[in-house]
């Protein structure tokens, strides 16, 4: 085939000192801090800033405000290391969790419309693994705006950008990273709506792409949350990161997989099995339902395993609130309410919600330090700076979140560290610093891959394709997991990855293609699918969402270490780690060393 130069393609050029891929809760921070720090800062988004999978986050943002009782940084820290299963990086946790009171003042000062107690303070409800006195009591550290808490924090933070003149391409989607010589010097871009292609230079790409929760069949992402800007990553020759680590939410809506609030627990809902049992109270006897999502998601897979699933298959889970009463889900879970009724055909006043495990948040991402800069492992060095890139929210592997993400610590994971490289940013680059010039040859590989996905003519749709990836994953990289499913879930997955050979794209046109869309996302999906799923059967033990039933502890002596993995073009997979940040940023907290698991 031959390579399609500019001549096949129109291609319109910017410089920016900034170029934000993405507009979700961290893309929109980072956009508004770069922006009101004076660098001139686009923002690319394929979807309306507003329509960005945040605003589907529902139960609120953790911070030890302590409005409702005693609460401290420290204990949020040891909540969040200890929820990591120890993998987390305790200088990028010490930093979040201290940052988390001036980042939640912020954002009410900026316009969040947060829920209110009677004094007038913001409202926070109790989630899972949140503890006082390092694991003593339980805390109410989540501020919530009702269960909307994403969609207020989100609409604020476009507003603010706006009033900061950052200027947003909206609908134009990424193709992929411009690189020179290990540097990071743009992005080359598709407006959806023209059919035209945009080459963005700048002296800092930040990728805030979320996740890749589509891999799999059943997800509360949207679907739009094909991680994008990790597969550009991949492609660049980068590394992702742990990325074996995958959330499944307890309390997906059972058939729908649309999200029900942690929150609904946290108000004092429960779970029960097929015997009316309060099973969690067996499981985890102090947090019960409030147990870290890895411990009650693996419970309610036993139950059911066991036969003791409700419905008529036996293959879900109950969630009961009807005992709050209706002035209290009218006034805090309004939207849950709506959800269950549409997707479940439940009223929450008198029935429980059916639920089951589902897929929810990739721990896993782009390695990053808690500045936001891409970090990668190069020669003996392995927190080595990727110049010119940045990762941020659910995109990046900070770790904050290690192998299991606390509920309502993913809100703030993605204003704080939007804001930290905001701040990094403003620090590394003068406004208006000339861009040295392209080579000419940068965005032909790129140009030649999309030329070749737009007129791909072989005899398998899409959405075939997609399909068998996304029920090879959820049955072969599920809750519980074995060496052999997953290893024949990795013969599988390169079956799929392979016939992605012979994929076939209708629409040759270039305006609203949203076929070739799709499958630019696909072939993003495939790439990440396999590093996931190789990565599961490479970790032989298990740690917060990796739980194998063939290696049933933590192996502290030998997995105490961050995964990372590269993949070729023939979907291969390698792999090398990065140790884990064991260290703290000050002497205020301690270095918090593993210890046996105690729920
Ligand atoms: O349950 C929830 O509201 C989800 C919150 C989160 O994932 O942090």
């Amino acid at each position: 085939m031959s390579t399609p130069g500019k001549d096949q393609y129109k291609i319109i050029d910017h410089a920016y000192d900034v170029v934000i891929v993405g507009a979700g809760g961290a893309g929109l921070r980072a956009t508004l801090g770069m922006s009101a720090a004076g660098l001139s800062t686009a923002c690319i988004t394929k979807v309306f800033p507003t329509r960005s999978h945040t605003v589907a986050a529902q139960g609120g943002m953790s911070a030890s405000l302590g409005n409702m009782g005693p609460d401290s940084w420290q204990w949020h820290m040891y909540d969040t290391v200890k929820g990591s299963d120890w993998l987390g990086d305790q200088d990028a946790i010490e930093y979040m969790c201290r940052e988390a009171v001036p980042a939640v003042i912020e954002l009410e000062h900026f316009g969040v419309p947060f829920s209110r107690t009677e004094e007038g303070k913001i409202y926070q409800r109790s989630f899972g693994g949140m503890t006082t006195h390092f694991g003593e009591g339980r805390a109410e550290r989540t501020c919530a705006a009702a269960d909307r808490t994403g969609h207020a924090i989100l609409h604020t933070l476009y507003q603010q950008s706006l009033k900061h003149k950052a200027e947003f391409f909206i609908e134009y989607f990424a193709i992929d990273l411009i690189m020179d010589d290990g540097v990071c010097r743009g992005v080359l871009a598709w407006d959806l709506a023209t059919g035209e292609l945009h080459r963005f230079r700048a002296h800092m790409v930040v990728l805030a792409t979320g996740g890749c929760g589509r891999a799999y069949f059943s997800a509360t992402s949207a679907h739009t949350c094909t991680g994008d800007g990790s597969a550009m990553v991949l492609r660049a020759g980068l590394p992702l990161q742990d990325m074996e680590f995958v959330q499944f939410h307890p309390t997906g809506i059972y058939g729908a997989g649309v999200l029900i609030t942690e929150g609904v627990r946290g108000e004092g809902g429960y779970l029960t099995n097929s015997e009316g049992e309060r099973f969690m109270e067996r499981y985890a006897p102090n947090a019960k339902d409030l147990a870290s999502r890895d411990v009650v998601s693996r419970s309610m897979t036993i139950e059911i395993n066991e036969g003791r699933g409700v419905g008529p298959g036996k293959d879900h889970i109950y969630l009961h609130l009807e005992h709050l009463g209706a002035g209290i889900i009218e006034e805090r879970l309004p939207g849950i309410a709506e959800s269950a009724r549409i997707f479940a055909g439940v009223d929450v006043t008198k029935e429980p919600i059916p639920v089951l495990p589902t897929v929810h948040y990739n721990m896993g991402g782009i390695p990053t330090n808690y500045r936001g800069e891409v970090v990668t492992l190069m020669d003996d060095d392995p927190d080595c700076v990727v110049p010119g890139l940045m990762a941020i929210g659910e995109a990046a592997c900070v770790s904050v979140h290690g192998a299991n993400r606390l509920g309502s610590n993913s809100l703030l994971d993605i204003v704080v560290f939007g804001r930290a490289a905001g701040l990094r940013a403003a620090e590394l680059i003068k406004p208006g610093t000339p861009h040295k010039p392209l080579p000419e040859s940068s965005v032909e590989h790129i140009l030649a891959r999309f030329d070749k996905t737009r007129n791909a003519s072989g005899a398998t749709p899409t959405a075939r394709i997609r399909d068998n990836m996304q029920r090879t994953m959820q049955k072969h990289a599920a809750v519980f997991r074995t060496g052999e499913s997953m290893q024949e879930g990795v013969d599988r997955m390169t079956e799929v990855f392979n016939s992605f050979a012979d994929v076939g794209v209708s629409d040759r046109g270039l305006v609203w293609n949203t076929d070739l869309v799709e499958t630019l996302e696909l072939e993003n999906l495939l790439i990440q699918a396999q590093v996931i799923i190789q990565g599961a059967l490479n970790r032989t033990e298990s740690r917060g969402g990796h739980a194998r039933e063939d290696y049933p502890d933590r192996d502290d002596e030998n997995w105490m270490k961050h995964t990372l993995a590269w993949i070729d073009r023939k979907g291969e997979v390698k792999f090398d780690y990065r140790p884990v940040h064991m260290y703290t940023l000050s002497d205020e907290c301690e270095v918090i060393p593993p210890k046996k698991r105690v729920y």
